[in-house]
Formats: C-alpha cells, sequence, structure tokens
C-alpha cells in the first residue's frame, strides 16, 4: 500500500488575467458558482478524498479567499440573533490547522507555485487540485484517484480527451498501455504546437504526485511561455517511478474562461433542486423565443 495522500496544494497566486476586469480586485476563486466561491467546490472535493491539510499558495489581493476560511463571529452571532441557521458556513470553517498558507511573491508559473509549498509538503506524496478547474463527479475526481493510487502508487494525474484543436492550450500525455481507467504515461509536453501533440488526452488539473517532482522543480527550469511548468518536472520522473494518466468519471468545466465560468453556473444551478426548476424554466422560455 503506497504512502496515504494527507496534503493537498491548491496554486491560487496566478493573475486570472481571462477573467478582466473581474479579478482586478477579486481572487477568480472568489468568484461564486451560484451561491459558493469556486475555491469551495475545489476544498470539498479534496476533504472527500480524505485530506486533511490544505496549503494554498497565495499572492497579492488574494487574502479575501483565506479569511473566507475563517470563522465569522460577528457574522454568526447576528444570523444566530435573527434566529437563522449556521449550517449553510459550515463547509467554509476551516478546522484548527487545516489551512496552511505559502506565498508565491510572482507569478512564475504553476510548477513555481507548486515549489513553494515544498517544505510544507516535505517528504510525501501529495495533492495538486486547479480550482478553476471544476470537477463533478460521485465520488469526486480526486477520491476516485485516490482509490487508484492505493492500487498503482507513484504518481497519478487526472486525464481528459479534448478536440485535437484544443491540444496546444494543456500539457499533454504521451500515452503508453491502458488498463481501465489507467494509462501509462510514456511523456509529458506542455502546450505543444498546433499538430505535434502526442494524443490528445490532456492534464485537467488534478494530480496525486510523489516528492521527487519537487525535487525536479529544485532546478526552477522555464518552459512553455517563459514559466515554471508543473509538467516539465513531472515527466522527469518518468521512467524512474509510476506514472499513470487516469480518466475519471464525470463532469469537467474550465471556469478560468468567461464561458466555462457561466456554462459551469448553469450546470450546477440545473442540478441543484432548490434552483434547478426555476432555471430550467427559464432555458425552456429562451429555447421557445
Ligand atoms: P492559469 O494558467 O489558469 O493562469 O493557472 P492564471 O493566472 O490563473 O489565469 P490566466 O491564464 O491569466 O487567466 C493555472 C493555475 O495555476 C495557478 C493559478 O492560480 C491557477 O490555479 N498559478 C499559475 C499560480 O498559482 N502561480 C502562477 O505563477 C501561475
Amino acid at each position: 500500500m503506497p504512502d496515504r495522500v494527507r496534503k493537498a496544494v491548491f496554486p491560487v497566486a496566478g493573475l486570472g488575467t481571462r477573467l478582466l476586469p473581474a479579478t482586478k480586485s477579486i481572487p477568480k476563486e472568489m468568484i461564486t458558482i451560484v451561491d459558493r466561491p469556486l475555491i469551495q467546490y475545489a476544498v470539498d472535493e479534496a476533504r472527500e478524498a480524505g485530506i486533511e491539510q490544505l496549503i494554498f499558495v497565495t499572492g497579492r489581493g488574494k487574502s479575501a479567499l483565506v479569511d473566507y476560511f475563517d470563522q465569522a463571529f460577528e457574522l454568526e452571532a447576528t444570523l444566530k440573533a435573527k434566529g437563522k441557521s449556521l449550517d449553510v458556513l459550515e463547509c467554509s470553517n476551516a478546522s484548527f490547522g487545516e489551512v496552511v498558507t505559502v506565498r508565491q511573491q510572482q507569478p512564475l508559473g504553476l510548477g513555481h507555485a507548486v515549489w513553494c509549498a515544498r517544505d510544507i509538503v516535505g517528504e510525501e506524496p501529495f495533492a495538486v487540485l486547479l480550482p478553476d478547474e471544476l470537477m463533478r463527479g460521485k465520488p469526486g475526481c480526486l477520491a476516485q484517484m485516490v482509490e487508484a493510487y492505493e492500487k498503482v502508487g507513484g504518481n497519478l494525474v487526472a486525464a481528459l480527451e479534448v478536440p485535437d484543436s484544443e491540444t496546444h492550450k494543456y500539457g499533454v500525455i504521451d500515452p503508453g498501455a491502458s488498463n481501465g481507467r489507467l494509462t501509462e504515461i510514456r511523456g509529458l509536453v506542455e502546450k505543444p504546437a498546433p499538430g505535434s501533440a502526442p494524443s490528445n488526452l490532456m492534464l485537467p488539473g488534478r494530480y496525486i504526485l510523489q516528492p521527487e517532482v519537487m525535487r525536479a522543480l529544485d532546478a526552477q527550469e522555464k518552459g512553455a511561455g517563459g514559466e515554471i511548468q508543473l509538467t516539465d518536472a513531472m515527466a522527469k520522473v518518468i521512467g524512474r517511478q509510476p506514472f499513470h494518466g487516469y480518466r475519471f468519471e464525470g463532469e469537467r468545466y474550465d471556469c478560468g474562461s468567461a464561458t466555462g465560468f457561466v456554462i459551469a453556473n448553469l450546470a450546477i444551478a440545473l442540478e441543484r433542486s432548490d434552483t434547478g426548476p426555476a432555471v430550467n424554466d427559464f432555458i425552456s422560455s429562451l429555447r421557445g423565443a
């Protein structure tokens, strides 16, 4: 049985330029999908997978994101005095010591953001979740991955098929043999030039990694776009440790873009019993118009 995954890194120090002007003063992870900030969905997914420590790699202007997980005494007292339920706040209250933050002083890339958490992660396997990639599944994407990881160990990344015309935007897998939802990884390439991708299996932002990936990041080598890329560091441990892609069962919404945000809002509003019927009626009325 491989070592248990207890810690998850949430890189949230990016500038979120695709969502300007909103992200000028609001962290992208605090924009809401229905009535919850994006970060809540990623934290719920991590907790469901058994994660005990949430490590946020933050930067300037991201304090609202960390404050969100504090207990809001005044708000709770006011709600109580009005006889209102506090249940809705429960998921946003971190337990003592559950949240740890570290700063990335400059947005030098995803790999650099993950590396900033190296001392907190230490010498144990860790998960990485990109909160702007909203994953829906039953169980959640990371819980599915943890179950697969317990069988194969090593490094395991979520894998998702995209149209060939989109591979240049992502980290892409050079696949080996497949067994059910698992595919061996022979190589990884970040943002391949159009037409040169080794497959159409991309990395949608969920990873279970071994500390050796942190060691590979120590080199601080710049890759695609002049950024320190997580994909390049992962590629270095292929062949030295088991490395698999996992095709998770569920939906993925790319909330790093305005279109993805709108689609995620609609999909989740339709799923929920409190909002679904009215939103469905509204969509039907638009179709009829
Ligand atoms: P993105 O590629 O989506 O970059 O980062 P971004 O800055 O958030 O958004 P755009 O492209 O400018 O609109 C993927 C993830 O990596 C984090 C981001 O916060 C996001 O969760 N990240 C990226 C960092 O934490 N630091 C970085 O230097 C870069």
